[in-house]
């Protein structure tokens, strides 16, 4: 066996905090290899990056999600004992459910409620001298979303409930105020989302067929047996908060815009696919996810190296998503490097690698494309708006991160 290249300090979950997205590239440069080990929150860690780590991790065979994921991101971001945490046939059956969610019809119609948020929030930017657009788009989305999944929605708490939401993705690499404030935002969602599911089973609240809200009410684990309301309610939530969290992208594709002010004409000028590869673009270059993890389900050894069962093994998405061997310029936002793209599961990994049912991609990766598309349409098609001053500089070890300023637009006006 070859031993694994080792961290010399004894733990380095404070390194994870300050380094942030750049934790794992930065370890394997310094090891000049695709993995090494540490110890994080005092357990032995494995961490790779890399096309070949990608294939390693998303082999369904080799890990497990059981106990792999922090209670405290589970307490804020994903909710305990989530899809996130299932393995084989349990997992199997819960993400056919929420991938039953992704035909795309139910995305279409997605779509054109997003769109409907769009105009009706344009007309409103109108009447303001300037907009903080990160928190606009989240309201945005969060509508859509509620709509599309058969929550109703009272306009009066649309913008406390959209911060609840914003709250826990904004949570998930954080200690102190901010992690509190996503415990709070997701204690107050999951009361509400749990009281909705219990009002559509005792009938007091009709669900729209085929809606995600009926859909989870009625979802049966394989012994037939409803799922708790609470867990109902924690799944619901997977979809909503994911799609707020889009807002992340659609800010990150703004300042995109207008960094590269020629892309704003080849979008506005272009037969479409532009728009495809400037959206992966956005995804690959701007820092969203840092890693994910899992746990050996039983002892292997690849290339040589030991993973002894049960051990924590992190896979780099953002080192994977800038590694020179896979990107040309990685630091460099290029959309038209993806032009003649053919599409790789191991190689752009922004929301997970591998395959939807027997692992644990992102079943929201369809809906993140084209809600961004449907942003970019309307930020290079249906208004024009002034971009003053301001401070765009985004901390790669804050995780989630964000231009300081969260992009402020002025003078917003409709093309008619
Ligand atoms: C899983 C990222 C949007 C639903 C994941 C994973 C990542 C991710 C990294 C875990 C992959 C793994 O551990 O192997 C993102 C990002 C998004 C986004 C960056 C956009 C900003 C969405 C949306 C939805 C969604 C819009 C649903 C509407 C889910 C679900 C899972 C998941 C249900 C769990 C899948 C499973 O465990 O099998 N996402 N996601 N996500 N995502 Fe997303």
């Amino acid at each position: 066996m070859v031993s694994i290249p080792r961290e010399n300090a004894f733990d380095s979950s404070l390194a994870v905090l300050k380094d942030g997205f750049t934790f794992i590239q930065k370890r394997c440069q310094r090891h000049g290899s695709d993995i090494f080990q540490t110890r994080l929150m005092f357990q032995n860690t494995i961490c790779i990056s890399g096309e070949e780590a990608v294939r390693l991790f998303y082999d369904p065979e080799r890990f497990v999600r059981k106990g792999a994921i922090p209670k405290p991101i589970q307490k804020t971001l994903l909710g305990q004992r989530s899809i996130m945490t299932l393995d084989d046939g349990q997992h199997r059956r819960r993400k056919e459910m929420f991938m039953s969610l992704m035909g795309p019809t139910s995305i279409q119609t997605l779509m054109d409620n997003m769109a409907t948020e769009w105009q009706a929030a344009i007309s409103r930017w109108q009447q303001r001298n300037q907009v903080v657009f990160f928190e606009e788009v989240q309201e945005i989305l969060f509508r859509g979303v509620c709509a599309w999944a058969g929550v109703p929605l009272d306009a009066t708490e649309v913008h406390r409930r959209t911060r609840h939401f914003a709250a826990m993705v904004d949570a998930f690499g954080a200690v102190g105020p901010r992690h509190l404030r996503g415990r709070w935002g997701r204690q107050q969602s999951e009361s509400w989302m749990q009281g909705i599911i219990e009002q559509v089973r005792s009938g007091q609240l009709t669900a729209p067929d085929g809606t995600p809200l009926d859909t989870l009410a009625v979802y049966q684990e394989a012994d037939g047996q409803p799922l708790p309301a609470r867990m109902a309610a924690i799944e619901l939530i997977n979809l909503i908060r994911p799609t707020v969290a889009i807002s992340w992208y659609i800010t990150f594709a703004a300042l995109a815009l207008h960094e590269h002010p020629d892309w704003r004409k080849r979008l506005q000028t272009g037969n479409g696919e532009e728009l495809d590869w400037f959206v992966d673009e956005v995804r690959r270059f701007y820092p969203f996810a840092p890693f994910t993890g899992a746990r050996v389900r039983s002892e292997f050894s690849w290339k040589g190296y030991l993973f002894p069962k049960a051990t924590l093994v992190l896979l780099d998405i953002y080192g994977t998503n800038h590694d020179p061997r896979l990107w040309e310029q990685p630091d460099e936002f290029r959309p038209e490097r993806f032009q003649n793209w053919q599409g790789n599961r191991f190689r752009l990994i922004p929301q997970g690698g591998g395959d939807y049912l027997t692992g644990h991609r992102c079943a929201g990766e369809w809906i993140t494309i084209e809600a961004t598309k449907v942003a970019l349409r309307y930020l290079t098609g249906a208004m024009e708006y002034n971009v003053p001053e301001q401070d765009f500089h985004y901390s790669l070890s804050r995780m989630p991160t964000m231009p300081k300023s969260r992009f402020i637009i002025r003078q917003v006006q409709p093309i008619a």
